[in-house]
């Protein structure tokens, strides 16, 4: 059943307070419920009172201690329906949940040893009956009684206020959250847990209580989440003046979880993709990824736990705050241009794709089905990129001063996005009445670029226009800021950065008083998420890779040389020609780059790596994917081959390496060392295998370790089996570790991927309960292997299509997301486009989920 956000109603009752009484069993937990509810005077007079719940027993419903009967409610499969219940009373429910059986990892549900809750969007109501909607808002208590054996740690929100024992060898706890919250952010952990202790103190005094459990013997891995949290708390009080307001924050990592983690009032729950890190098992991008979800989590505790979303259709209100919240951090723990680049680089490859798919939707979408569909890419990303215009547009401080003033005005309130754009304009005086478009219209604007030089007078013409998505034909002009820079020959900047406001279809601009025809850098640090068609020749492109101060231009100037001999390369594959060679303007803007490197080594790699597969794909209207492949290829040979003496030089740098620190020039050294062996690997270079081989044996971390197996991994020989066995023998003990050996075989290059695949379901090192294990296997393969994917045969659809439909039985969500990776077949030119929609459809004949169908029906609808 479609939910539409324009019939968004009130609740008709509330609940002040909520007492939980968790009885846990060996196998079936008993839940009694205790709910002060009283008439919402807001509401709508309603008569009946709906409480969802599903996959469930109801033992026993309870008005003001009085046991109901038969005609005074009505339980079915989606909802327990109260007839006429009181205007104010106490109500108490018990339920019997299934724990063990519960393979959707929603609600209650077992990891390995530990029993953990997930419960946003929608998971409470799999654990008792209760309006879950985020605008019913309480104050929790908690109990939670079990074996005190099996489960020594038992953890709910807030403070524990007592525990003791329950007799027959069982204990108690009982925890207290003081803020009133919405049930999405309701928390229970029971386990034999490892913990890692510290405390923050904040600027005021308080002394914080930091604890991080995992299962025993991983508490060596949690070092770095930890160091994490704590910058993550100095940061957000140093930046937004923000302290935390309990006496206690838990993270519990699982090896179980769904996604990367969840913001539990002052206990968070988090896939342990997310929290493990030590130097010989994660690689520097793995340290990030945990720095950031961590501080992503913790900046919640404000933005989105202290205020709330009124509705799921908000859900940006809390997530595209804080994905921006999470990125200022990250972009001030150093590398600010590459850190910037990583972020376009996302908007570009995947965000970009789903707004021209068949699944646009706007970040405030209209209606859905499953809103567990809709923690998306747009809903974060291009949610953090509309905040961050209007940072741009407020200058920081005013800006963080209309979140403080946000925060102030709507504190324990649950509210709209529209709330929060009037608290900006409020507080920082913007006019926002036309960018409000970017929250209601889908799809990427493109902006166009058209220069007309004369007698020192620049025009600049800035043009927009927005295809057509899923039910939004017709789309009004964006209010587009565009920071535009002039550059001279010489490269020196002759027009400092100016943000153009483009808030019509057309608009002009002149630049005079220049001594030549200028070279215009636009865009600048990627100020709003718009498609720029903008072609400077191949010497202005030389010039902003060389001396363009913004380094995401710099970089895009470098990507956009290459692009132009892909895009050719592709033309020439796709109509049977030879492939073309690279121009010598493009070699020397390599040796130019390689000789003048950039101060920030990251820097110096991202813009020496070629545009991905995605990115390459975004320049046509129909991929020829195995032409897109084969230019890719050719061009990376033909850059090895000409530089292969700078590119064993820049490998022999970094031979004589200390022991591993993850910081910004350390990861730099890596990251560049990483895109050497890569080059070198693209034309099997003298002596790399004997190299990677061994430095995959005696690397001190795995960030090298894992560049030597890639740079194997498509290279024929035994260097490349040897070094996998010996790596799977040495790992075997560590699922995350395992991850990669799978996703490593996953991506492989080679004739019989999708049999390789396949086998993999079967070893004993996959498990396809854990999401961790599924998404390297599957999502490597359909993400990472773009030639095996498409593998002319179908066998790469046929492989996902089957596995999405075994995965719906038990996890619709996971099976929903791997599903979406068959649904942009419209993209991609025949006969490919026609073999994956077969697929997508095989997919719709099997399925039975709302999560899983509602993405299909989106993929086989028309074109818009
Ligand atoms: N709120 C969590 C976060 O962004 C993610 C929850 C995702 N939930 C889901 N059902 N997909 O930190
Ligand atoms: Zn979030």
């Amino acid at each position: 059943q479609r939910k539409y956000r324009a019939d968004y109603q009130p609740p008709a009752w509330l609940i002040d307070d909520v007492e939980l009484d968790f009885d846990i069993g060996s196998a079936q937990t008993h839940v009694r419920a205790t709910h002060s509810v009283r008439r919402n005077p807001e509401g709508p007079a309603a008569e009946d009172w709906r409480l969802d719940g599903r996959d469930m027993t109801l033992v026993s419903v309870a008005i003001d201690g009085r046991r109901l009967g038969e005609s005074e409610y009505t339980c079915g499969d989606s909802a327990l329906v109260l007839h006429g219940p009181p205007e104010a009373f106490t109500l108490t429910v018990e339920t019997r949940i299934d724990p063990e059986h519960n393979l959707s990892l929603e609600g209650l549900y077992r990891s390995g040893d530990i029993l953990c809750t997930q419960c946003e969007a929608t998971g409470f109501s799999r654990i008792t009956y209760f309006p879950d909607r985020p605008d019913v808002m309480s104050r929790y208590v908690t109990r939670i009684t079990a074996d005190a054996q099996a489960h020594p740690v038992l953890l709910s929100n807030g403070d524990c206020v007592e525990t003791g024992s329950a007799g027959a060898g069982r204990h108690y706890a009982v925890f207290e959250d003081p803020f009133v919250k919405p049930c999405y952010l309701f928390a229970l952990v029971a386990g034999d847990l490892g913990v890692l202790r510290d405390s923050h103190t904040t600027p005021s005094g308080r002394t914080i209580d930091l604890r991080l459990y995992t299962e025993h013997g991983n508490e060596d891995q949690c070092a770095h989440a930890m160091a994490s949290l704590k910058q993550a708390m100095v940061w957000d009080e140093a930046t937004y003046g923000l302290e935390y307001d309990l006496d206690s924050y838990a993270i519990v990592a699982v090896g179980s979880f769904n996604m990367g983690a969840m913001e539990n009032k002052s206990l968070n729950v988090f896939n342990t993709a997310c929290i493990f890190a030590a130097p010989e098992t994660a690689t520097d991008d793995d340290f990030a990824l945990v720095r950031d979800v961590v501080a992503h989590e913790y900046f919640h505790n404000y933005t989105g736990n202290r205020v709330t979303c009124r509705d799921w259709f908000q859900l940006s209100l809390k997530e595209g705050l804080t994905v921006h919240r999470e990125h200022q951090f990250a972009i001030d723990q150093g590398s600010p241009g590459v850190t910037r680049i990583e972020q376009v680089r996302a908007i570009r490859e995947v965000q970009f794709p789903e707004d021209a798919g068949p699944r646009a939707h706007p970040v405030r979408p209209e209606s859905y089905v499953e809103m567990n569909n809709f923690y998306t890419i747009t809903v974060y990303h291009k949610g953090a990129e509309l905040i961050r215009m209007m940072e741009a547009m407020a200058g920081r401080d005013a800006f963080i001063a209309g979140v403080r003033h946000y925060l102030a005005k709507h504190d324990g309130q649950a509210v709209t996005i529209e709330d929060f754009v009037v608290a900006i304009e409020e507080s920082t005086g913007l006019d926002l009445a036309q960018f409000r478009r970017w929250y209601a219209q889908a799809g990427t604007p493109r902006v166009g670029v058209q220069t007309d030089y004369r007698e020192g007078a620049l025009a600049l013409t800035l043009t927009q226009s927005t295809p057509a998505t899923p039910g939004q034909p017709d789309k009004a002009a964006f209010d587009i800021p565009v920071s535009v820079a002039l550059f001279d020959e010489a490269g020196r900047m002759v027009r400092e950065p100016e943000v153009l406001r483009l808030d019509t279809a057309q608009a002009e601009w002149c630049f005079d008083g220049l001594a030549g025809e200028p070279t215009v850098s636009a865009l600048r640090g990627f100020t709003a998420p718009v498609r720029l068609d903008h072609a400077p020749d191949d010497a202005a492109l030389a010039r902003l890779m060389a001396h363009d101060s913004d380094p995401v231009c710099r970089w895009d100037a470098a990507q956009s040389l290459f692009l132009k001999t892909l895009v050719a390369g592709v033309a020439a594959r796709s109509g049977g020609e030879a492939l073309p060679e690279p121009s010598e303007r493009l070699f020397e803007a390599i040796a130019h780059l390689l000789s003048n490197p950039p101060a920030d080594r990251a820097l110096l790699a991202a813009m020496l790596t070629l545009p991905s597969v995605a990115r390459i794909g975004e320049e046509f209207d129909a991929i020829d994917i195995h032409a897109v492949c084969a230019a890719r290829d050719h061009l990376k040979q033909a850059i090895a081959t000409r530089f292969l003496e700078e590119f064993e030089a820049l490998r022999a740098d970094h031979a004589a390496l200390q022991a591993y620190v993850f910081d910004v020039e350390e990861a730099g050294r890596r990251r560049v060392f990483r895109l050497a062996l890569d080059y070198l690997a693209a034309v099997d270079a003298p002596g790399l295998r004997e190299c990677a081989l061994e430095l995959s044996r005696t690397a001190d971390n795995m960030t090298d370790r894992m560049a030597a197996l890639e740079a194997l991994r498509d290279l024929p020989g035994e260097a490349r089996d040897t070094a996998l066995a010996e790596f799977a023998e040495r790992w075997a003990d560590y699922p995350l570790v395992m991850d990669k050996w799978l996703r490593l075989q996953a991506g492989t290059r080679r004739a019989d991927s999708v049999e390789q695949v396949t086998a993999l379901l079967d070893d004993a090192r996959f498990d396809f309960t854990n999401p961790n294990r599924v998404r390297a296997l599957l999502g490597g393969f359909a993400r990472g292997n773009p030639a095996g994917f498409h593998r002319a045969d179908s066998g790469g659809y046929t492989l996902i299509a089957d596995q999405v439909v075994r995965l719906d039985a038990l996890n619709p969500q996971l099976a929903a997301a791997l599903a979406g990776l068959l649904t942009p077949w419209r993209r991609h030119a025949e006969p490919e486009a026609s073999a994956m929609r077969a697929a997508l459809a095989r997919v719709g004949e099997g399925v039975h989920s709302d999560n899983t169908r509602e993405i299909v029906e989106a993929g086989l609808a028309e074109a818009p």
